[in-house]
């Protein structure tokens, strides 16, 4: 089976051929494609070295699936002309609320990858929304959740390449004493914090607050309740969630923490000591979501809140890209 990357240069893109060699995803030929300026680039992957190529020059045909990785605009003008030749699995936000297309986070609803065929296009959800689900899912069908308070602390590779190097310029500048400037960001990001991520939305939320409140009903479940505070914050790597969550039945801190230590693709880290919690940093580079703080609501029946972390490009990303591409190949595709 061939595969194609579009949007292999990118942060996720990077990502997505890591987790491929760490999971020993087999494919016969891989082509990688970005944007016109990278034509003819190389990048050596597993001993081979290869050509970025132009979308203009691409067949679809050759390939089986096709990683999208390369934002909104190519997505939207690119991924329907692919999908009349190959399956596409798309990063961006532009498909994910399309009725027909199935908004996938394999470990919660694995079983919508069956309408994969209505448009040959499957949607990761957003990163935040990932890590958001995989630890409500358990939860949810245990004791079953009512409302969802998520306040979020965002990574700036969530932002991609150019948020990166505005961080680490911004950085450097303030220790030296400099003056700092924003490019990419609409206030300083280093050193501070900016509660703005994606545009404004009429009713005064962002749209990165109403994609983890729409995209957690699509995926979870229509009735649950989601509020989000979307905030970007100085960190490079791994997203970060504060989550309160009612129940409609009787819980407590320690019902939750056993049914979560269950959770598919997640792992509690709770200790009442210092250090006893994960932090995005330690993240980085893993696979897995954690969550720590588990403790009861004080102020209302039936709620706890709890902390969650898990790395924005691996299973906020690439890794949930390619867990969808295999599963698509285990039940759906030969
Ligand atoms: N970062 C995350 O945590 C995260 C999580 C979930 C989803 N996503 C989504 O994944 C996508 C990529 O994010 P990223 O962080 O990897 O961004 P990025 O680091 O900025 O990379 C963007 C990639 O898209 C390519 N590209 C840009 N314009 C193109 C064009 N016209 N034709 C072909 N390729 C083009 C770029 O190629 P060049 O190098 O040639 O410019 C690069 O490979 C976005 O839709 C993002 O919203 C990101």
């Amino acid at each position: 089976m061939n595969i194609a990357i579009v949007g292999a240069t990118g942060n996720v893109g990077r990502k997505i051929l890591e987790v491929i060699e760490k999971l020993d995803f087999k494919f016969s030929d891989l082509y990688l494609i970005a944007s016109d300026k990278s034509i003819g680039k190389k990048i050596t992957f597993k001993n081979k070295t290869y050509s970025i190529i132009g979308l203009n020059d691409f067949d679809f045909s050759k390939v089986k699936i096709a990683f999208f990785s390369a934002g909104s605009g190519v997505a939207e003008k690119w991924a329907p002309i692919a999908a009349k030749k190959t399956i596409v699995i798309d990063n961006s936000k532009h498909f994910r609320m399309e009725k027909d297309i199935p908004l996938v986070v394999p470990e919660v609803n694995a079983d919508t990858l069956k309408n994969y065929k209505n448009k040959n296009i499957i949607a990761n959800a957003n990163c935040s929304t990932i890590q958001l689900v995989l630890a409500l899912k358990p939860l949810h069908d245990q004791f079953k959740i009512k409302r969802v308070i998520v306040s979020t602390y965002q990574s700036v590779s969530g932002a991609g390449n150019v948020h990166i190097k505005e961080l680490e310029e911004q950085s450097k500048k303030v220790l030296d004493k400099q003056k700092v400037s924003s490019k990419n960001f609409t206030k300083q990001i280093a050193f501070n914090v900016i509660p703005h991520i994606d545009s404004f939305m009429k009713d005064r939320y962002t749209k990165e607050e109403w994609k983890m409140t729409v995209e957690t009903k699509k995926i979870l479940d229509p009735n649950i309740l989601v509020s989000a505070t979307c905030v970007r914050v100085p960190v490079f790597v791994g997203h970060a969630e504060s989550i309160n969550i009612e129940f409609n039945s009787e819980v407590d801190s320690e019902k939750i923490r056993e049914c979560l230590k269950k959770a598919p693709g997640c792992k509690v880290i709770d200790e009442v000591k210092d250090g006893g919690y994960i932090t995005p940093v330690e993240s980085s580079g893993d696979y897995l979501t954690y969550i720590s703080r588990i403790r009861d609501d004080m102020t209302q029946k039936n709620s706890i809140n709890m902390w969650v972390v898990s790395d924005n490009l691996l299973k906020g990303a690439a890794l949930n890209a390619v867990q969808i591409a295999n599963f698509l190949i285990k039940k759906y595709i030969r």
